[in-house]
This record gives C-alpha cells, sequence and structure tokens, in this order.
C-alpha cells in the first residue's frame, strides 16, 4: 500500500531539520544511509529462515560473543551504506574490534558509532531485535584516528534506533527533538508516525533480567525491589525493544553491574550513549547508577556500562536507593 501522500517522509524530514538545526551539512545523507541499511535489514530479518542468515557465524566477536549470521550481515550492511554516504569519516562497530576508518577527504565528516544487530539472542525466535546509532561530528581540521571514537555522549549531534518488529520504526533524536518514523516495505520509505515524542509524565513499566537478583550487590537489590514493588514487569531481552516501549508508554530500564559483570553487560559507545540521548531529548535520563551516562569520557571503544534508562524522576529516584538514599 503506498505511503499516504499526506505523512512527510524521513527524506523530506532530515533536510528541514538539517536546514532549520544549521551547522548540521551532509548530516541527511548520514540518516539517509542508516535508513537505506535499515530496509536492508529488514528484508533479511522479515525473510529469516528463508533467506539462510539465521544461526551463527562461528566467529567470536571482540565482546567474546558468538557472532550471529546476523549480527555479521547487518554490520556488512551499514558500513557500505554509511561508506557511501560521503559524510560518514569513520565507524565505530559493535561487531569490529578496530574502528572503519573512511579513506579520502571526508571534510565535514560524521563519526557514526553503532550496534548493527540488536538482541542478538532473539533472533532466531522471531522477536523483536534492532539497530542502535550515536552520531557525533568530526572536529575541525582532525585526521580521524582510532581516538577520535573516544568522545562523551553529550557531544552527540544526534542518536537513532530501528525496531524492527511488528512494524518496523526509526526513531531520530537530534536537539530537542524525538520523531518516529514506519517503514512502507513496498516502497522502502519512511513516513512520519510519531512526530514530538517526549516520555510520558506516568512510568508504567520496569524492564530488567530478574534472573540477574541473586548476583546484585545489596543497594542495587533494593532498587529493583523498588521498582518491581511500583511497576508491571515487561522484559524483551532486546534493549531497543524494550526502550522503545518504554519510550512510548513510560518505564525504565535497568541492566546494573552485578557480580559476574562488574563493569555492566550493555556498551556505553552504541547502546547506552545513543539511547541516553534519545531519552534526554525526550525528557528522560540516563545513569549508570553513580554518573550521567552521556558524561561518562570514553577509554576504550568496547567498554561496557551500568545502564539505568527511562523517566527521569523513576531514573533518579532509583540512583537514590542504589546510593543508599
Ligand atoms: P546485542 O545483541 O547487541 O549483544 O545486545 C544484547 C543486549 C541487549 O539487547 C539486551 O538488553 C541484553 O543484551 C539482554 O541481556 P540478558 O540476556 O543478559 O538479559
Ligand atoms: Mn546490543
Ligand atoms: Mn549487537
Amino acid at each position: 500500500m503506498p505511503v499516504a501522500e499526506h505523512r512527510t517522509t524521513l527524506q523530506e524530514y532530515v533536510i528541514l531539520e538539517c536546514q532549520e538545526k544549521g551547522q548540521h551539512d551532509g548530516l541527511d545523507a548520514v540518516i539517509m544511509a542508516i535508513a537505506d541499511g535499515s530496509c536492508r535489514v529488514q528484508q533479511q530479518v522479515q525473510q529469516a529462515a528463508l533467506a539462510d542468515v539465521l544461526g551463527v557465524t562461528g566467529e567470536t566477536n571482540v565482546q567474546g560473543e558468538i557472532v550471529q549470521r546476523l549480527d555479521k550481515a547487518s554490520s556488512d550492511i551499514f558500513v557500505e551504506t554509511l561508506s557511501q554516504s560521503g559524510h560518514v569519516a569513520a565507524i565505530g562497530c559493535e561487531e569490529i574490534e578496530k574502528p572503519v576508518i573512511i579513506e579520502g577527504d571526508v571534510a565535514d565528516g560524521y563519526i557514526v558509532l553503532m550496534d548493527p544487530l540488536d538482541g542478538s539472542s532473539n533472533i532466531d525466535v522471531a522477536v523483536s531485535i534492532g539497530s542502535i546509532f550515536g552520531i557525533w561530528r568530526k572536529k575541525p581540521g582532525e585526521t580521524v584516528n582510532e581516538d577520535s571514537l573516544l568522545r562523551p555522549g553529550n557531544e552527540q549531534i544526534a542518536a537513532a534506533y530501528v525496531v524492527y518488529g511488528s512494524s518496523t520504526v526509526l526513531v531520530l533524536a537530534t536537539k530537542n527533538n524525538v520523531c518516529g518514523f514506519t517503514l512502507d516495505c513496498a516502497s522502502g520509505v519512511f513516513a512520519v508516525t510519531h512526530p514530538h515524542i517526549k516520555i510520558p509524565a506516568e512510568c508504567a513499566y520496569y524492564s530488567t533480567n530478574e534472573g540477574n537478583n541473586k548476583v546484585l550487590d545489596e543497594p542495587t537489590k533494593k532498587a529493583i525491589a523498588f521498582l518491581r514493588d511500583k511497576y508491571s514487569q515487561r522484559y524483551v531481552g532486546s534493549l531497543v525493544a524494550d526502550f522503545h516501549r518504554n519510550l512510548l508508554k513510560g518505564g525504565i530500564f535497568a541492566y546494573p553491574a552485578d557480580q559476574n559483570r562488574k563493569d555492566g553487560r550493555l556498551r556505553l559507545m552504541y547502546e547506552a550513549n545513543p539511547l541516553g540521548y534519545v531519552a534526554e531529548q525526550a525528557g528522560g535520563a540516563a545513569s549508570t547508577g553513580y554518573q550521567r551516562i552521556l558524561d561518562i569520557v570514553p577509554q576504550q571503544l568496547h567498554q561496557r556500562t551500568p545502564l539505568i534508562l527511562g523517566n527521569k524522576d523513576v531514573v533518579e529516584q532509583t540512583v537514590l536507593v542504589i546510593n543508599g538514599g
């Protein structure tokens, strides 16, 4: 079915947004590269077993995790579309140990950090998965190298994620503006469906892996108990899907550090920073439990962090309990 003609398309939106914001020349090309890549990933997600993209590659990534075939396929797709955009100077990717430095003079380049396929444990069981992108502007005149990617989240100029679920939704955050677009699979066009997203005032859900409760320290156990007493539990096991529901309905996601994961499980640069940026631009918050996610000065490309993400007041209350309040 054709996209209803009265809906603004993603292409039209990003051009207008870049004009209004200024200083964002070329950002539209980066966003459209993400959109084009996500259309191709969505086709593979839908085809799944029929396209022989399920299962593992037999490789282990820098995280020490088994690489699913769709992890690799989506990583390759987004590296290709972003590299060809003509405005990306470097890419950091969960599935690639070292940064991908784009050759040639990408003068006004952007730096993109990505989790090309989030929720890998759900790929083979047809549960919602996603892709996550943080976008920084290269420093003027900078010759990009590995250190160029180690930028705090508070220097992002945009962030985006895609949920491949019952529909395919791309959410784009720029300063003070979060907007959702739904893919018309027939035409490959994303059209505005969720303008001006703000996280609802009321928190409805909490999302955490309750199976980890036994390995939490006492203050964190108390914080999770505080959430359990107040909210309904929803946990998909795909960060993007859990976050997207909480962003639209009100909710909090918590993956704290535990005895087995002293630094937490999720990655700072391409999970916590981008979604923390989206949350903040929608009126929410993102914390490690001890500091604002976007203030962390990164030391390594694949470093992990505890993550508490969602309604600002509930994040603050949770942080208070974790810190003995
Ligand atoms: P990825 O598939 O990119 O490795 O991310 C998986 C993450 C995140 O999506 C999710 O919130 C979390 O892993 C689930 O972890 P548990 O299975 O330990 O709950
Ligand atoms: Mn992930
Ligand atoms: Mn991933």
